[in-house]
């Protein structure tokens, strides 16, 4: 989605605003654009596609000046051209800002401003703002976004400059993320914290509808009611080389090896020695007891997450568990009341499904509570205090892994919790489950060393057309994550089935040659999976199994090839098969050449609807 970064201080403006878009790449852009102020007028450059090709153009005319504001765009209204990209003006360009999220009211306003006289020169929902602010104009910057921001309706995170008002830069947001950067000789603002890494760790964070103006030496912040409140900065903890590729050929693969330290971290977060720490999952035993249901909302692998939680939840903790894509959960008048908990699993804390699904479930009356990656995103401080943190530090690949494996991680600590609590497993037994777990690191970390193999296989079926994924159980959502994986980055066709359902329509489409996945951890359902190998096989499948240490022998009597991994308890199982599917979809979609950390058309945090 957008990205928007901003600066103003001493230093010339348009290095570090170059410097933090590149940062931002990864969000997933069409077109990127800069405005600086030059002494007190306005001057902008904007090109459509890669940042390049706006560094292009500022290389032949730079812009001089030590404010500015810069954005990628990611096409909602209009397409990825020049005159598309942000920053937008009004008609003097006199007011220049960059915008992220949909104003929804945007028809009606374009109607009322060119009635008025404005002449567009963009499709964009964007342009409108830079118009009404305009209009409004009464020779403050502040006081006239605060009149103009009741009548937007939609989200949006807005950074502005005004000629009247050099050296400031105004910013707000309403339910799209934008963080404030503070140090003492400059300030700067993004959308995403991985830009300002490299400047500042002291962030603050923007309440929806505040309004921060930015001067190289100070930031003032007001309230939706428009009183000053004092600043309250975050540390993160974060550093510029989490964000940085640190000699990997891509994010996508060093955020792989970086799981066995994520799963460590998360672990000793929530779990000290083989106990867990009191009081992390913000449940209490009488709670637990009384919960008659448990619904978890998300999207994409963060929703594949939460599918694994439930086999674990409904296994250990004898808990119903439903599991919703949240663009769904919103519009289907869910039920839910105070007896029911409500999860909302999000990476990135900002999808704006799923944030919709848990004010949602607050307004139905449920106990809320999220689980996510990066602290004082909007899906945490709406489910404040009953967030479970990853810590799995910045995931800058669009294709998650690191974050997915520790969301796995905090599901099946979840499943422990609630089944202590709910009285269903002893404590010995819990701690029993904890000592295994604290093995995984060090397992995932052996495993990675599978990664040549993966690799040569790859290049040997890297252009296949299609490939399915079979599994029970754990295994069908492991292989559900599997199968978007290899989809969202080799863009090859893949389905994942419930291996027993697969003869009920799907078996039609496998033919002589057609590569089937396996996914084989649960040494109570390997028979039943082992049968439906042999069914696709007897129809020309070839056949790659992933299964553990000690079902290898008899796999391999039904397989083509299989890979190992080290056995543990079945519960945990997923979190190290999650690795050589992982690493499978990364090196299919390097053989066939694709642009893995930034796959066509996809955005890394879906602010909008
Ligand atoms: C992950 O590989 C995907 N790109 C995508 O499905 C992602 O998990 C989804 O958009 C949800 O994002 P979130 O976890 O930040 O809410």
């Amino acid at each position: 989605m957008c990205g928007i970064v901003g600066y103003t201080g001493a230093q010339p403006a348009q290095p570090i605003l170059m410097e933090g878009l590149s940062r931002l790449e990864y969000r997933g852009y069409d077109s990127a654009g800069v405005a600086i102020m030059d002494g007190d007028r306005i001057r902008l450059l904007k090109a459509k596609g890669r940042l390049s090709n706006l560094g292009a153009l500022l290389k032949g005319s730079p812009l001089s000046g030590q404010t500015g504001i810069g954005h990628t765009r990611w096409a909602t209204h209009g397409e990825p051209t020049d005159l598309n990209a942000h920053p937008h003006t009004d008609m003097k360009g006199d007011i220049a800002l960059v915008h992220n999220g949909i104003i929804e009211n945007h028809a009606r306003l374009r109607g009322m401003l060119e009635e008025r006289g404005c002449a567009f020169s963009s499709e964009t929902d964007t342009e409108v703002i830079a118009h009404l602010l305009n209009l409004l104009w009464d020779g403050s910057m502040l006081s006239t976004l605060q009149r103009a921001l009741p009548m937007l309706e939609g989200s949006y995170a807005l950074a502005v400059l005004c000629a009247a008002e050099p050296g400031a830069i105004f910013c707000t947001r309403k339910d799209s993320p934008l963080v404030l950067g503070l140090s003492s000789q400059a300030q700067y603002l993004a959308s995403d914290i991985p830009a300002l890494l490299a400047h500042t760790r002291e962030i603050e964070l923007l309440e929806d509808r505040e309004i921060a103006v930015l001067c190289p030496e100070s930031v003032t912040v007001y309230d939706a009611y428009g009183a000053q409140r004092d600043l309250r900065p975050t540390h993160v903890d974060w550093d510029v080389e989490s964000a940085e590729k640190g000699g990997y050929p891509h994010f996508m693969l060093k955020e792989i090896h970086e799981e066995p330290t994520a799963l460590r971290k998360t672990l000793s977060a929530h779990a000290d020695g083989h106990m867990l720490r009191r009081g992390v999952i913000p449940i209490t035993r009488e709670e637990a007891q009384s919960l008659s249901s448990l619904t978890i909302v998300a999207c994409g692998t963060a929703y594949h997450a939460g599918m694994i939680g439930r086999y674990a939840i409904e296994r250990l903790a004898r808990l119903p568990v439903a599991v919703d894509v949240a663009s769904e959960f919103r519009y289907r008048q869910p039920l839910l009341d105070k007896d029911d908990l409500f999860l909302a699993i999000s990476q990135s804390g900002e999808t704006a499904d799923t944030l919709a699904a848990l004010r949602e479930a607050a307004r139905l009356g449920a106990r809320t509570m999220a689980l996510t990656n990066v602290v004082g995103s909007s899906i945490a401080r709406e489910a404040a205090p009953n967030v479970l943190y990853t810590h799995a530090g910045p995931e800058i690949a669009v294709a998650s892994t690191k974050a997915y494996i520790t969301q796995v991680e905090i599901m099946l600590l979840l499943a422990v919790d609630l089944a202590q609590k709910r009285g269903v497993i002893s404590e010995e037994e819990a701690s029993e489950l904890l000592a295994d777990m604290a093995e995984i690191p060090a397992q995932a970390g052996t495993l990675l060393s599978c990664e040549e193999s993966v690799a040569r296989f790859a290049s040997r079926h890297y252009d296949r057309r299609h490939v399915f994924y079979i599994g029970r159980g754990m295994d069908h959502a492991l292989a559900m994550e599997a199968s978007l994986k290899l989809k969202e980055i080799s863009y090859i066709m893949s389905e994942a089935y419930a291996a027993g359902e697969l003869k009920h329509g799907t078996i039609a489409l496998i033919e002589e040659g057609t590569l089937v996945c396996a996914l084989l951890t649960q040494p109570h359902l390997a028979d039943k999976t082992l049968s439906n190998i042999r069914e696709v096989k007897s129809r020309g499948a070839r056949v790659l199994a992933i299964c553990t240490e000690s079902l290898q022998e008899k796999t391999a009597a039904a397989a083509d090839e299989v890979w190992a991994i080290p056995d543990t308890h079945p519960i945990l199982a997923p979190l190290l098969a999650a690795i050589p599917v992982q690493l499978l979809a990364y090196h299919m979609a390097v053989s066939r050449g694709c642009d893995v950390d930034k796959p066509r058309n996809l955005a890394k945090s879906v602010t909008v609807e």
